[in-house]
């Protein structure tokens, strides 16, 4: 499986044309406090875009990691790199997933840390990230990040690594102010390899995706505080590595969990981010 997504990589688009920072679903006339509020995220997330993200540790550097561990790190290492920024454009994603200091974000998935350390920069000292991942070398080559820039480099104590089971986001309930998905394809017909025989023959593709993956909508739903936000970000129906279900599907699977549909933001040529909401 691993090998797999090591594989089909993370997102596959080139630039599209800059889109205004402010939600795709936000009112025409959005209100003076709205603007301001947009602008202060689009303002940090710029800057943290414009620091960048911490060297990325080459293979070799690890010893004492087993066979597997070896290869999801060679396979993974480069994903933590700026070269994605043009197709991921994290300053304009970022502003749109209105993170704010002192925020404690999931990141469910977070493989080398991409979106992790950033988030880190975010939130700030007061806030908090769950990097989380099933892999654990995953968490092992977040750990020697963090390890080395502790030593001298920028601070990402606030940063807890957890290898979560395959159902489930591994941090405790009521915790997160966001749940953040990135390309781990939970959707899509590479998830398919989590689900049974008789789950993956079923008929339709809404009740197959929710029967394969009840228990981790569930358990992001929990994790989420009242208010909560899930950001989920894949790859478009029919785009390499992309989602088997579109926007509309998943968003019918995620209300049928309690969540309410809160934006949709386009401004990736090939990746789609949806926001669904915990209600209050
Ligand atoms: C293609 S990488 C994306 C990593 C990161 N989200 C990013 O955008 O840089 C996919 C990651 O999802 C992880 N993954 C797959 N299924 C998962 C699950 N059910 N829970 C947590 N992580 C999962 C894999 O181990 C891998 O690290």
């Amino acid at each position: 499986m691993l090998s797999l997504l090591l594989t089909l990589g993370c997102e596959p688009s080139s630039p599209s044309p800059a889109a205004p920072p402010a939600a795709a679903t936000a009112p025409a006339a959005a209100t003076a406090p709205a603007a301001a509020t947009a602008s202060a995220n689009s303002a940090r997330a710029s800057a943290v875009h414009e620091a960048g993200l911490p060297e990325p540790l080459r293979p070799e550097s690890f010893t004492e990691l087993t066979a597997e561990e070896q290869r999801y790190i060679e396979g993974n290492w480069k994903l933590l790199s700026t070269q994605r920024d043009v197709r991921l454009r994290p300053a304009e994603t970022l502003a749109r997933m209105a993170i704010k200091p002192g925020m404690s974000i999931v990141d469910l998935g977070a493989g080398t840390g991409y979106f992790a350390f950033r988030f880190s920069e975010l939130v700030g000292p007061e806030g908090h990230v769950y990097a989380t991942d099933i892999a654990s070398g995953a968490l092992k080559y977040m750990a020697a990040i963090i390890a080395r820039e502790a030593s001298g480099g920028r601070d990402y104590r606030n940063i807890s690594l957890v290898e979560n089971p395959l159902d489930g986001t591994g941090v405790a309930a009521g915790s997160a102010d966001v749940v953040f998905v990135c390309s781990i394809h939970i959707f899509s017909h590479l998830d398919m390899l989590y689900l049974s025989e008789e789950e993956r023959t079923s008929g339709d593709p809404v009740a197959l995706m929710a029967a394969g993956r009840a228990g981790m909508i569930q358990s992001i739903f929990e994790t989420l505080k009242p208010g909560g936000r899930f950001v989920y970000m894949e790859g478009r129906p029919g785009s390499h590595a992309g989602l088997d279900l579109d926007l509309d599907a998943v968003s019918t699977l995620l209300v049928g969990f309690g969540f309410t549909e809160a934006a949709r933001h386009a401004h990736l040529k090939k990746m789609d981010m949806l926001v669904m909401e915990k209600p209050l």
